[in-house]
This record gives structure tokens, sequence and C-alpha cells, in this order.
């Protein structure tokens, strides 16, 4: 018994939440520990179909707890929103979903500051989902954050809120936007806290109690490419992507970390700004975005879709220590001639590694590719591994060589009962 953490291994979107919702199933308590509604997590099961923004995917479980951990951040009115979404799909949440005191909150001028900060950028802007997650976490580590913990206290709420205000309302009247009224905010918080009130619990002893005992699943967000230090800054998201992250997003020692599942999509997708070498502009784009789906859950944006980038992966695995690899979305290469991988970067006919280099270098690099036969047949729903086409299981093993880990899962559809273990 230990904790498992998935990690989604690209851009984001690779397909966490489906895995969630199938390990869940094992679980006893599924966490999420960073980054906030920036995350859009579908999970299609016989309950029917959720995008998961903030309640951890694993609320389905019969057995399993969910926990938004201290470092997840809350914007009150999506979390009730979704609270009553899940109520009204009737998934039990007494009892069942806790939510840390110690979580920071989306606060209305923050979404206006992404805003603002995006128009500034212009052409050169990040392309977030405009939920306000970057000024949110500055917030925090400048010690100018508001957590749920204040709002248990009316005085303690307004008086900080009072102090924010003073600095933030000068900011957005500066930059064209009127000011923001306290007495407004503390109305609409108030309104949303009530919602949430039943489910607030200090979450600390309840999972590490449980991490010799019990199955522990950590639900990663976003990808690694987007984490705030080793992806590709600036276009990136403000939190910790990677495993380590966990440890004090949820509060665990690293050592009862035991499986670490790299979450991994059979092709790429993008969604916001970016370099991304394996990018595709042609037919082969607009199929993988046709049969995939590429529209994001959270924003709805068109995905920027390209071809398997082995050379980002392989850093992914090392990174995070996967011990252990999901890829999703084979069936969307179904109708494929021809696939490509690319193994390697090279710069001026060099051979060159992702972390070589800066955002604005990797826009320069060339991607080698290997070219493989496609199976041009359906493996959508494919429970058996030995039922795989032969060039499927080529594809498989070839991707297996160069990243080095073994592939544990292979998910062959959207729903929750589409998956091979190998
Ligand atoms: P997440 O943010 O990593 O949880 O991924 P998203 O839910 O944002 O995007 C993944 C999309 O792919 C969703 O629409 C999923 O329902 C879908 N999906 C997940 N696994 C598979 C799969 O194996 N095959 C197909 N066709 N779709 C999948
Ligand atoms: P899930 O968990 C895809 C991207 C945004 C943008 C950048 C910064 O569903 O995989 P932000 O709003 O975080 O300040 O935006 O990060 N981004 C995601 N892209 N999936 C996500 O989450 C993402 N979370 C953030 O598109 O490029
Ligand atoms: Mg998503």
């Amino acid at each position: 018994m230990a904790a498992t953490i998935i990690i989604g291994s690209q851009w984001g979107d690779e397909g966490k939440g489906k895995i969630i919702d199938y390990l869940a199933s094992k679980a006893d308590i599924v966490v999420r520990f960073h980054g906030g509604n920036n995350a859009g997590h579908t999970v299609i099961n016989k309950f029917g179909k959720f995008p998961m923004h903030l309640v951890p995917s694993g609320i389905f479980s019969k057995k399993a707890k969910a926990v938004i951990a201290n470092g997840t951040i809350l914007d009150l009115e999506v979390l009730a929103a979704e609270i009553e979404n899940l109520k009204k799909a009737h998934i039990p949440l007494a009892d069942k979903l806790y939510i840390s005191p110690r979580c920071h909150l989306i606060m209305p001028y923050h979404k206006l500051l992404d805003k603002l900060y995006e128009e500034a950028k212009g052409k050169h802007k990040t392309g977030t989902t405009g939920r306000g997650i970057g000024p949110t976490y500055a917030d925090k580590v400048s010690y100018n954050g508001i957590r749920l913990a204040d709002l248990m206290d009316k005085k303690v709420f307004a008086q900080k809120l009072e102090v924010q205000l003073l600095v933030k309302n000068k900011v957005l009247k500066a930059l064209g936007e009127k000011p923001l009224n306290q007495k407004e905010i503390e109305k609409d918080f108030y309104r949303f806290f009530a919602k949430i009130k039943p489910y607030i619990k200090e979450t600390f002893d309840f999972v590490y109690d449980a991490l010799d005992k019990k199955e522990v699943l950590l639900e990663g967000a976003h990808g690694v490419f987007l984490d705030n230090d080793w992806g590709t800054y600036p276009f990136v998201t403000a939190s910790t992507v990677l495993s380590g992250g966990a440890t004090a997003g949820a509060g665990i020692p690293p050592q009862k970390i035991k499986r670490v599942v790299g979450v991994v999509k059979a092709y790429t997708t993008r969604v916001g700004a970016g370099p991304f070498p394996t990018e595709l502009f042609d037919k082969d784009c607009e199929h993988l975005r046709a049969a995939g789906n590429e529209f994001g859950t959270t924003t709805g944006r068109q995905r920027r879709c390209g071809w398997f980038d082995a050379e980002l992966i392989s850093f992914a695995a090392k990174i995070n220590g996967f011990t252990e690899i999901a890829i999703t979305k084979l069936d969307v290469l179904d109708e494929f001639k021809t696939l490509k991988i690319c193994t390697h970067y090279t710069l001026n006919g060099k051979k060159v590694k992702y972390n070589d280099g800066t955002a604005e270098w990797l826009a320069k690099v060339k991607p080698v590719y290997k070219t493989m036969q496609g199976w041009a047949s359906s493996t959508k729903g494919v429970k058996k591994y030995a039922e795989l086409p032969t060039e499927a299981k080529a594809y498989l093993k070839e991707l297996e060589k160069e990243i080095g880990v073994k592939i544990k899962y292979i998910s062959t559809g959207q729903s929750r009962y589409e998956i091979i273990t190998v």
C-alpha cells in the first residue's frame, strides 16, 4: 500500500481524467494537489459524462474518498457549481469529499489581472485559460493570498480583502477597469461558501495516516511541459506539475510515493501559445483533431495537434521518475496508413535535447522522425493486448523503446471500460 501519482506527460489533456476514473475503483483516497479550474478532466462512465475541474476524478468510485488538498487553488463559484452537478447526478459527496482550508482562493481581481496581462502581451500572449491562475499563485507566494480558512471568520476575510482591494483597485482603475466592490464580493463569496462548508476539513492527518495502510491516488493536472520550472516558460502554468510537487501540494513525504504513472497521448496536442516541435498544419493535423475531438474541456479552444514526440516523453520520464506509462487515444490513430515518431531533435545539424535550451530555442529545433506502418483498422474498445493489430503493437513497442519505461495501460476509447491492462 502506497501512493501512486498520475502525471500528464505532454501539454495537458492526455486523458488523465479517464485513467484516474479507471484506477480509482481500487483506491481508498484520490487527491488533487495543484492547479485550479484551468484543469478539465473528462470522465465517462456509467453515471454519465463529467468535465471535472476541481473535484477529483476519483469521486465516482464507490469506496474512494476524494480530497482537494492544500496545493489546489479554488474558484468557489466553479466548485459550488461542480458540487451541485454531482449531486444532481446522485453522486454521494457527504463524508466522501474533503477540501483543505489551506487552499488559496481565486478572487475576481485575479481573473481580471489574468485578462489584462494577456491583453498587454498582445501577440506574445501565453494563451491562458483566463481563470486567474497565474495572478492567484503570484499572490500566494508573495503573501497576499486569501485562503478558504479566512472565510471561516467574517472579520478576517473582510480585513484581508480590504488590503487587497486597496492595491488591486488602483491597478484595475489605472488599466481602465471598474474598481471592485468589497461588499458585493463578500456577499457572493458567502453564498458559494455555504455550499462548500460541509466538506471543509484539514486533510493532512487523513492523507498521511492512510499512506502505509491504504491506496492513495494523486491526480496530477496539466502536463509536464506546462510546469512552471521545467516547462516551456513563459508558455506554462503557475504550479509545479511534476511528481515532486505532490509532496508539498498534498502534504506527503517523497518516500511514500511508490508508483508514478505517466499518462501519454499516442500523439501530441497543445492548447495556448508556445513552441511545439512536432506540430502539424496539414490534413494529418485536421484528421487528429477530428478523430480525437481535440477541443478544450475547459475553454472549448481548438487544440494544436502533432506527431508523437519521444524526446519530450523521455525527459518527462526522467524528471518525474515514471515507473509505468498509460498510453491513451490509440484508437484515434486507427485510420492512418503511416505514422511518425519524433526520436530526437537537431539544431544546425547537431543532435540536441529538450533541456538544452529555452522556449525560444525550442521553437528552432528540427524534429527527426522514424516512420511507422499504420494499422488502418479499428482498435476502438479493444480490451486485450493480443487483439491489437500487429502494426499497433509495433507502434507501442517503439514508443516503449524510445521512452525506456514499460507501458502498463493502453486506452482505446473515451469510457472507463475501453482499456487494456498489459
Ligand atoms: P485530461 O485533462 O488529461 O483529463 O484530458 P481531457 O479530458 O481534457 O481530454 C482528453 C479527451 O480525450 C477527453 O475528451 C476524453 O474523453 C478523451 N479520451 C481519453 N482517453 C481516450 C481514448 O483512449 N480514446 C479516445 N478516443 N478518447 C479518449
Ligand atoms: P488539464 O489538467 C491543457 C495551459 C493553457 C495555457 C497555459 C497557461 O486539463 O490537462 P493558465 O490558465 O494555467 O494560466 O494557462 O497552460 N493549460 C492547459 N492546457 N490542459 C490543461 O489542464 C491546462 N492547464 C493549463 O492553455 O497555455
Ligand atoms: Mg483537460
